[in-house]
Parts: structure tokens; sequence; C-alpha cells
């Protein structure tokens, strides 16, 4: 199925199972590779994007903040997700960009030279569960968030995801699909690949920038909400909050809104009203139906 897939790389394709790295590059050995993933969404004329301006922009910034230097501008990346969306003849499915250093480096913690760079495209399939609108559930994970001030948590880098890896298996073994992650100052993060947001008196709201990763979906999902009159507050959360929020639910690229329906021992509506109307209004905006919004989805030419 994957042979007949190819794989941006450098500049030009190749087969999906040629797209390997030694076992000793920094990138797989020392886990510094960036990445990014996001939405490709069939539209009038053609496969569009989901935001990619701003997910190229957060791959720069991976890049700067871990003093990484990307081989490529966003103009050019850009072009090469178009071409690797077309190479494939892709629908809906995600994008998912890699940047990393392939070289061997046995002791060398530091490496000069640009990222090599690899975009490879994913077909909807079951188990990305795109756009699933099925309710969730959700505990506090024993591990806590990253400190900020031990790695950058803005940068989407994959050393950082063991962290969230060691949450997600935590809720798994509790049998709860998603495991929410508290900062070591006890205030809430997000979970291991999504963020996180409560309702609480009809007000929406979300852990503050700085201890979590900025997520486009989250962004997306505030935007949304002022939009709508709904009142947004990022704020610094203690993890009791979610213990008396009215609604709960985690956002990221796949599925933007998914309600949360047990979290710990605690029942929940699931989607309660907000998260109702913020599901529906995203599903329109990526049915193209949404005027004020349809700058979200670039064409990819
Ligand atoms: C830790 C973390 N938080 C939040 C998100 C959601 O980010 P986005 O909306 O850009 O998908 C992700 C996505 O992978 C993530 O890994």
């Amino acid at each position: 199925m994957t042979s007949t897939r190819k794989v941006w790389l450098n500049g030009a394709f190749i087969g999906w199972e040629a797209a390997t790295v030694p076992l000793l590059s920094h990138g797989f050995s020392r886990a510094s590779a960036i990445f990014e993933v996001f939405g490709i969404h069939e539209g009038p004329g053609g496969p569009f994007a989901f935001r990619m301006d701003e997910h190229l922009n957060r791959l720069m910034q991976s890049a700067r903040l871990l003093g990484m230097e990307m081989a490529y501008s966003r103009k050019e990346m850009g072009q090469a997700v178009a071409q690797t969306v077309k190479t494939n003849a892709m629908g809906r499915g995600l994008i998912k960009i890699l940047a990393y250093w392939g070289q061997e480096a046995v002791v060398q913690l530091v490496l000069e030279s640009k990222l090599d760079t690899a975009i490879f495209a994913i077909p909807e399939n079951e188990a990305l569960h795109l756009d699933d609108p099925r309710p969730i559930s959700a505990c506090l994970s024993k591990w806590r968030k990253l400190h900020p001030e031990t790695v950058p948590v803005a940068a989407k880098a994959c050393a950082n995801y063991l962290n969230g890896y060691l949450a997600r298996r935590d809720a798994a073994s509790r049998g709860f699909d998603v495991g929410l992650l508290v900062g070591t100052d006890g205030f809430l993060a997000e979970g291991s690949m999504e963020s996180v947001f409560l309702v609480k008196g009809g007000v929406l709201k979300t852990p503050p920038l700085g201890r979590i990763l900025p997520s486009i979906t989250r962004r997306s999902i505030l935007q949304v909400a002022s939009a709508m009159g709904i009142p947004v507050l990022e704020e610094a959360l203690p993890a009791e909050a979610l213990f008396s929020a009215d609604e709960i639910f985690t956002a990221h690229t796949g599925t933007k809104v998914s309600p949360v329906a047990r979290f710990e021992d605690k029942t929940l509506p699931a989607p309660g009203p907000i998260s109702k109307k913020l599901m529906e209004k995203m599903g329109r905006i990526l049915a193209f139906q949404e005027d004020a919004f349809k700058d979200w989805l670039i064409p990819l030419k």
C-alpha cells in the first residue's frame, strides 16, 4: 500500500520505504527532530491545507527555539507540500513535515548543518480518527508537563513527546483515552498531543501560552469563540478547575473539538452546549461554508 507513495525529501521525491535515517543520526539517536502535522481538505477545485502558513511559521519557530537552521523558506515549503499532495493524489488526510539532522552523530551534541526536510502525505484512514466527533474520556496524568525552563515547550520537538507518551500510556493503563498534564507548579497545561479547554459558567477557559505548545487549533477555537460572542479566558487554571467544569473538550488538528464525556470519575455532557456550538462552527468552516474564515483554508496549487 505504501509502496506507491512518494515522500518529498530535500527537494526530490523518493519511495516511502526509502525515507529512512541511520540509527546513529542525531535526529533519531538524540530525538532532536522537529515536526508539524496539519490537515488537507478537499474543497472547491482541489485540495486545501488548514492554516498552513501558521503551521509553517511554527516549524520555523521550533527551529529557532532549538538553535537549528531550516534549509528551505516558508514559501518553498508551501510549494513542496502542494507538490507532495499532488504527487500522491491525496484527498482528505494529513501532511507531516519532519526536519532533522539525518547525519550520524556519535558523540557530537551540537551540529551546524542545515536540517534535512521530509514531507509525508498520509491519506485519511480509520486509525487517524479524523473529524471524529465521538466523546472521549480523560484523566489527570501522574506525570507533570515538562517545565518551560527545562526545554522550550513551544517547540514542536520529537524529544518533548516522551513526556506525552508517558502521559498517554499512564492514561491507557487506567482505562482513559487521554491524560491531561499539570505543570510542576500545579497548574493545568495540556494533553499528550492536544490542548485542553473547559467551560465554567458560560466562559470558555484554557491555559495560557508559555507552558504549552502554541496549538493552531487552540488559537482557531479562541478566535471562533470570540467571533461567536462566547466569552473566553486564557488563564492559569488549577487542576481542580477540571473537577468543577461544566464542559471539557480537547483540541488538535485531526479532530478540532473532542468532547470529554468522562473526566476521572465524573460524567459530563459531551458535547455540552458551548462545545456543540464550536464543533458545528468548526465543521462549517472546514466545509467551506463560513466566508469569514475562508482564509484558513489555503488552496494548494
Ligand atoms: C502537546 C500538544 N499540544 C497541542 C497540540 C495541538 O496542536 P495543533 O492544534 O497545532 O494540532 C498538539 C498537536 O500535536 C500537541 O502535540
